[in-house]
């Protein structure tokens, strides 16, 4: 016994259970025996436990056990069970449910997924009627609906969590809508903009990740039971009854298809990887932006740690994690399309892999947003380091260009003058604010007196007036406009 609980350590922790599981009653459960028992006697206690998925998939508990309410009703409804024997079921099912819910669920060896052990239960609790819900369905169908559901649950809790997070930047960017900054290119200095608009381009990204996922749940939305283990069922069951009793839209229309098909899986882990490599860059400009080279921000005392040795240290760890989650969720992705890619159909056990990259990811992406959401909240933007960067290191060059294109100048020409201009300051340690219409006429006759005032912030930002752009009005509209839609 001692020895082999001392094996068993090395593997996930979770519901690895012992050669007899005593239930609350004290009774001894022997081990779980197979549902191929009649054709395969003896399963080496070494391949259940490679082969268990248990610890992975036993999170889709309700979700299995809603879509076999569902499929109970609908053997009933086919006269494949009597009335009574369907409410055995469901108050079966509803017990184990609420098993599992407490933690009082006997797991026993040999259960090798949440489907089985929520099978073999159910026979035990009811007795052989348990055994009738099996009819007309496969895991193979019964673990893709599952997976179908829990997609839909755990990817609208995510909307809503990226709401919040917008909502969070919407608040800042109202906040601070008289604060400009430089914005960048290569990460230099290269016109200034309002802190509001760049905080609200992650506001637009994160409207994009909310669309790929209503995107990728449209397309998830048929119900896959019916088709057995690849073939379809010979059993009368009403499909659409089912789809409509589980609240989708329509039926799964290939057997083989909907057995084997996984897309939806990568749908989500590539929707999820790019918005979570969305938090990642804002997670690095936050990094940046706390810097003492930058000082643009303050992160909140609670969010940051301290070091161990430097007792100056206040450092970004969440933003460098969710950073660094960005990587290990790409890798999900990965997985699962390198998974899929040399599958024959239909149903291969490779498949199961499915379940540990898919949750990993949704519980990274998740508690990313939502701690990133807490960051960006107690934000302190220290709006003088950023005005004054706004103006600074030749950031209103390009005004002067434009200024000169205003004259008439083709922009080529304008440009090559203007660095010319830059050029001459640089020599002698001018910023341009500090021209004199005599310096600047001494590179080009073409500016007059009114080229002095083109040189400020302001100006800068309010001519960029059109549609998408960094002007004060417009990204008044824009922030409000998005506060409408995000109510
Ligand atoms: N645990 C399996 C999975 O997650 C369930 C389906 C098993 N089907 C089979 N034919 N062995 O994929």
């Amino acid at each position: 016994m001692k020895k082999k609980a001392k094996k068993l350590k090395r593997r996930p922790p979770a519901p690895r259970t012992t050669a007899t599981v005593k239930t609350q009653g004290g009774r001894q459960l022997p081990s779980a025996s197979k549902a191929w028992s009649g054709r395969l006697p003896a399963t080496d206690p070494a391949v259940e436990q490679f082969t268990a998925s248990l610890p992975v998939d036993r999170r889709l508990f309700k979700h299995d056990i809603t879509g076999s309410i569902a499929h109970c009703q609908a053997l009933h409804e086919a006269g494949l069970l009597s009335e009574q024997e369907a409410e055995q079921i469901r108050a079966g099912l509803s017990a184990i449910e609420e098993e599992i819910g407490g933690g009082r669920f006997p797991f026993v060896p040999g259960d090798e997924d949440i489907h089985m052990a929520i099978e073999r239960r159910l026979t035990e609790l009811i007795g052989p009627v348990g055994g009738k819900l099996h009819t007309g369905r496969s895991r193979n169908d019964q673990v893709t609906l599952d997976l179908r559901l829990y997609l839909r649950d755990e990817l609208g809790a995510l909307v809503k969590t990226a709401r919040q997070f917008q909502q969070v930047l919407l608040e800042q960017a109202r906040r601070n809508l008289d604060v400009a900054m430089p914005g960048y290119t290569h990460l230099q200095r290269a016109q200034p903009v309002l802190f509001s608009h760049h905080l609200l381009a992650y506001v637009e990204m994160a409207e994009r990740d909310k669309g790929r996922v209503r995107d990728l749940l449209a397309r998830l939305d048929e119900m896959p039971l019916g088709s057995g283990a690849l073939a379809g069922t010979n059993y009368p069951v009403d499909r659409a009854y089912v789809a409509q009793l589980l609240g989708f839209s329509g039926v799964t229309q290939n057997s083989l298809d909907a057995v084997s098909d996984r897309d939806f899986v990568i749908e989500a882990l590539a929707a999820l990887a790019i918005l979570i490599m969305h938090l990642s860059r804002l997670s690095e400009e936050l990094i940046l932006w706390s810097s003492q080279e930058f000082r643009f921000v303050e992160l909140p005392d609670a969010f940051c740690t301290g070091s161990s040795m430097m007792p100056q240290k206040k450092n970004p760890d969440v933003p460098e994690l969710v950073r660094g989650k960005t990587g290990r969720v790409y890798g999900h992705l990965m997985a699962m399309l390198t998974t899929l890619k040399g599958l024959p159909l239909t149903y291969n056990r490779d498949l199961q892999e499915d379940k540990e990259a898919l949750f990993d990811a949704v519980d990274q992406v998740s508690d990313s947003l939502d701690i990133l959401t807490k960051v960006v909240q107690g934000l302190t933007v220290n709006r003088e380091t950023l005005g004054k960067a706004a103006g600074a290191g030749y950031i209103l060059a390009t005004e002067l260009a434009d200024y000169l294109t205003g004259k008439g100048i083709p922009f080529r020409e304008a440009h090559a003058i203007t660095g010319r201009l830059v050029r001459w300051c640089l020599d002698r340690k001018k910023d341009l604010r500090d021209l004199t219409l005599v310096d600047m006429r001494g590179i080009s006759t073409k500016f007059e007196k009114d080229a002095l005032d083109v040189l400020t912030v302001e100006g800068a930002i309010e001519r960029r007036s059109q549609i998408g752009g960094t002007a004060r009005k417009r990204v008044e509209a824009r922030l409000k406009a998005l506060e409408k839609v995000l109510a």
